[in-house]
C-alpha cells in the first residue's frame, strides 16, 4: 500500500480534531513524524486559503480523486440550450451535454449527420426549423416507481415537445412535437411504469393551431394534459397511441403522476382561475395581477387509468392527436378539481403515493393533500360546486391531511427515505426540512439565491435514497467571479446526513452552470445506468441502434457513381480516412457512409469537411450518413476533429470539387 494513503487521511483528521486552522496548540502539537508535518501543512494550506473547518468537511465529502466515479448522477435539464446535463455526484463535475432539441457540434448532432438531422426535424414546429429549446424537467423511466436507467425523457417549454433519450449510449432517439397545445410545463413526468410520459400545456390557447381572439378566451382557448404512449421495446413513443383530456383554460402548472396508492392517476397545479388575459393598452390589468385575484386555484385531479379507456372510444381527433373533450371528461369521472391556495406552483407526490404536496408560491404554507380523502370524496360524490366548465370541485377543508407553515415563497418540494421533505423557499431563498407524517418544520439552510427547483436522490421515487440534496438557484450574484451581466445559475450540493453537521443539513458545493437556465433535475444511482462503452457490431447506427445497411467493412472501401448521385464508403480508423481523397463534381449530391472501426475503448474520431458545414462524431463502432449536394466547386481539406492519436493532424485528406465546364 501507499504509505501516503495512509498519511493524507490520517494529517486531515489531525487538522479537523484541531479546530480553526489559527486556533494556537494544534497541529503543532498533535504528534511526530510524518503525520505531524502533514498535519501542519494541512493547518498551513487551510490558514493561507481562508478556509475553515467546515469548508475542508465539506471538501472531503465532495473531492473525488483522479480515476474514482461519483455515487450518483444527476441529470438536469439546461434550460434555453435545449441540452441535457449529466453531472456526478457528489464532485458536481460535469460529465456530458447531451444534444436533444439544439444542434451540437462535438456529438456531430444536426451538423451533417443524417440520423440526428432527422431526429432534429421531428421537432420542427409547423415544419418550421427550431434551433432552441427551452428544457425544464428532466423524467427519468421508471419500473414499479423505481428509476430503471434506461431512458430519460425531457420537456420543451417554448416548442411542446418530449424527447427520448436512450441511456445505452445518451443519444436523442426521437423528437414528438406536440400540434395540439402551444406551450408546456406540466411535463415531462413518468407514470410508475413508463406507460406514459405526461405533457400538459401551460398557456391556454384554441386546441390545434387554430386562431380565435382573446375576445373568445372562455370560449374557444383551452388547456390539456396530454398522455403520450412509451413502448419500452420499441424504445419509441407511439402518438397514434397517446391521447389528451380537454382542460379548461386556466394556466396549467406543474404536474405529477400517482404511484403506489394513487397510481393509476395524476395531478397538476392551476394558476389564472381568472382566466386574466392580459392587454394594458387595451384597458385591461396587466395578466400578473389579473391572474393573482383568487385566494384559490384548482388543483386538477386525472384518472389517466381509466381515461385511456375513455380514448378509444369517446375521443376526437385534433391535431393528429385523440382528444377526450371536456364534458366527456367530467361524465365519465376523469377529472376533479380541489381548491388550492393562491397561484400555487409545485406539486410533488410523495414516495408512498398517499399526499399530494403543493407549494404556495404566495401562500407561505405547503399543503398537504391525501389521495385517501379525495378518492372517499368523489366516490361518495360530495361535491361543493363546479367551475364555469362544469367540472366538479372537492371541498379543500376535507381533501387536505393538513397545512405546514414553511417561508416565503415555497416551490418545490424533494423527499428523502426517512419521512422528511424538503421544499424550495424562492423569496426566502432557504431550502425548509419538515416531516411529512407530522408536518412540523425541522430546519431551514440557506441557498445562494433564490431557490427554484430541488432533487433529491431518486427522490421522485418510491424508494427515496436521502444523502444529498441539489438546490437549483436562480441567482448567483456575488458567488464566482463577474463574467459580464448574464450571470451563471448556481446549482448548490447540500449533505443530508447531518453527519458532520450536528444533525443538521450542510451546504457543501457551488457549480455555477453557464449554459441556460436549467429547471428541474433527478438524481440516479449511478450503478443503474448501463452504458455501453462502443458500438458493437461495428456499423451500428446510434439512432436507430441497429447495423447500418451501409456499413463498410475494411478493404471494402469505394466511390460509386450513379448519374449525379455520388456514394463514397468509407472507413475511419487510426490514423486514416479510406478513401482520403474524393473527386466530385459541382452540384453533384454526395453520401459518404462513414464508418469508425475501432472497437477500442474510446477511439473516437471526428470528421469534418471544410466550407460545408459538417462535423460528425465517429464512436468506436458508429456508424454515420453524410448527405449534401456539392454546391461549391473548390479545394476542402476533410480532416478528424478529434485528437485521436499521434499521427491525428495526418488523418487527414481532401474533397475536391470540380467545377461545372462553362
Ligand atoms: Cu482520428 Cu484524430
Amino acid at each position: 500500500m501507499n504509505p501516503r494513503a495512509i498519511l493524507v487521511p490520517c494529517a486531515l483528521a489531525l487538522a479537523l480534531a484541531c479546530g480553526k486552522p489559527e486556533s494556537p496548540g494544534g497541529p503543532k502539537s498533535a504528534g511526530s513524524g510524518p503525520a505531524s508535518s502533514g498535519s501542519a501543512n494541512l493547518a498551513k494550506l487551510m490558514k493561507d486559503r481562508n478556509l475553515s473547518e467546515a469548508d475542508v468537511t465539506a471538501a472531503l465529502k465532495t473531492y473525488t480523486p483522479s480515476g474514482r466515479r461519483d455515487e450518483y448522477l444527476l441529470f438536469a435539464s439546461g434550460g434555453h440550450s435545449g441540452q441535457l446535463l449529466v453531472i456526478g455526484v457528489p464532485s458536481m463535475r460535469i460529465l456530458k451535454y447531451v444534444a436533444v432539441f439544439t444542434p451540437e457540434p462535438w456529438q456531430g448532432y444536426g451538423v451533417g449527420d443524417k440520423g440526428s438531422q432527422e431526429v432534429l426535424k421531428e421537432g420542427y414546429r409547423h415544419g418550421k426549423p427550431i434551433t432552441w429549446g427551452d428544457m425544464h424537467h428532466p423524467a427519468l423511466s421508471e419500473t414499479k416507481g423505481e428509476y430503471d436507467g434506461e431512458f430519460i425523457f425531457v420537456n420543451d417549454k417554448a416548442n411542446p415537445r418530449i424527447a427520448v433519450i436512450n441511456l445505452k449510449d445518451f443519444v436523442t432517439e426521437q423528437i414528438v412535437e406536440s400540434r395540439l397545445i402551444e406551450a408546456d410545463h406540466g411535463g415531462a413526468f413518468v407514470t410508475p411504469n413508463t406507460e406514459y410520459v405526461i405533457e400538459t400545456s401551460q398557456y391556454a390557447a384554441p386546441l390545434g393551431g387554430a386562431y380565435a381572439d382573446l375576445k373568445e378566451y372562455n370560449e374557444k382557448y383551452r388547456g390539456a394534459m396530454t398522455f403520450w404512449r412509451f413502448d419500452r421495446a420499441k424504445r419509441r413513443i407511439i402518438p397514434e397511441e397517446s391521447f389528451a383530456i380537454e382542460f379548461p383554460p386556466y394556466m396549467q402548472d406543474l404536474a405529477d403522476s400517482g404511484k403506489l396508492t394513487s397510481d393509476g392517476w395524476a395531478f397538476c397545479n392551476s394558476i389564472n382561475t381568472e382566466r386574466a388575459t392580459g392587454g394594458v393598452l387595451e384597458g385591461n390589468p396587466p395578466l400578473e395581477s389579473g391572474a393573482s385575484q383568487n385566494d384559490m386555484d384548482y388543483l386538477h385531479v386525472v384518472n389517466w387509468r381509466k381515461a385511456a379507456e375513455v380514448a378509444k372510444t369517446k375521443s376526437k381527433v385534433i391535431a393528429g392527436m385523440r382528444v377526450i373533450p371536456l364534458q366527456v371528461a367530467i361524465d365519465e369521472g376523469l377529472l376533479y378539481f380541489v381548491p388550492e391556495p393562491k397561484s400555487p406552483h409545485g406539486l410533488d407526490v410523495t414516495p408512498d403515493g398517499e399526499d399530494l404536496v403543493v407549494g404556495g408560491k404566495l401562500d407561505t404554507h405547503a399543503t398537504v393533500f391525501s389521495f385517501r380523502k379525495i378518492q372517499a370524496l368523489i366516490a361518495a360524490k360530495k361535491f361543493e360546486a363546479k367551475d364555469p366548465y362544469g367540472v366538479p370541485i372537492l371541498s379543500f377543508a376535507e381533501a387536505i391531511r393538513g397545512q405546514v407553515e414553511l417561508g416565503l415563497g415555497p416551490l418545490h418540494t424533494a423527499f428523502d427515505g426517512d419521512g422528511n421533505a424538503y421544499t424550495s423557499l424562492f423569496i426566502e431563498t432557504k431550502v425548509a426540512k419538515w416531516n411529512v407524517k407530522d408536518l412540523k418544520l425541522v430546519e431551514k439552510i440557506s441557498t445562494q439565491y433564490n431557490i427554484g427547483h430541488l432533487v433529491a436522490a431518486e427522490g421522485d421515487t418510491v424508494a427515496p435514497k436521502g444523502k444529498y440534496l441539489v438546490a437549483m438557484n436562480k441567482w448567483a450574484l456575488d458567488r464566482f467571479n463577474s463574467v459580464g451581466p448574464l450571470l451563471p445559475q448556481n446549482f448548490q450540493l447540500i449533505d443530508l446526513t447531518g453527519d458532520t453537521n450536528g444533525g443538521k443539513m450542510q451546504l457543501l458545493y457551488d457549480l455555477p452552470i453557464g449554459l441556460g437556465e436549467p429547471h428541474n433535475a433527478q438524481i440516479i444511482k449511478a450503478d443503474k445506468i448501463k452504458a455501453w462503452e462502443i458500438y458493437k457490431p461495428v456499423g451500428l447506427d446510434a439512432v436507430t441502434k441497429e447495423k447500418s445497411p451501409f456499413t463498410v467493412e475494411g478493404g471494402k472501401e469505394r466511390v460509386e457513381r450513379k448519374g449525379n448521385v455520388v456514394d463514397v464508403y468509407m472507413t475511419a480508423i487510426r490514423s486514416h480516412f479510406t478513401p482520403d481523397v474524393v473527386r466530385v463534381k459541382e452540384g453533384d449530391k454526395v453520401r459518404i457512409h462513414l464508418t469508425n472501426l475501432e472497437q477500442a475503448h474510446d477511439a473516437t474520431h471526428g470528421f469534418a469537411v471544410n466550407s460545408y458545414n459538417i462535423n460528425a462524431s465517429l464512436e468506436p463502432g458508429k456508424h454515420t450518413e453524410l448527405e449534401f449536394t456539392a454546391d461549391r466547386p473548390g479545394v476542402f481539406p476533410m480532416y478528424c476533429t478529434e485528437f485521436c492519436s499521434a499521427l491525428h493532424l495526418e488523418m487527414a485528406g481532401y474533397f475536391l470539387v470540380e467545377p461545372k465546364k462553362k
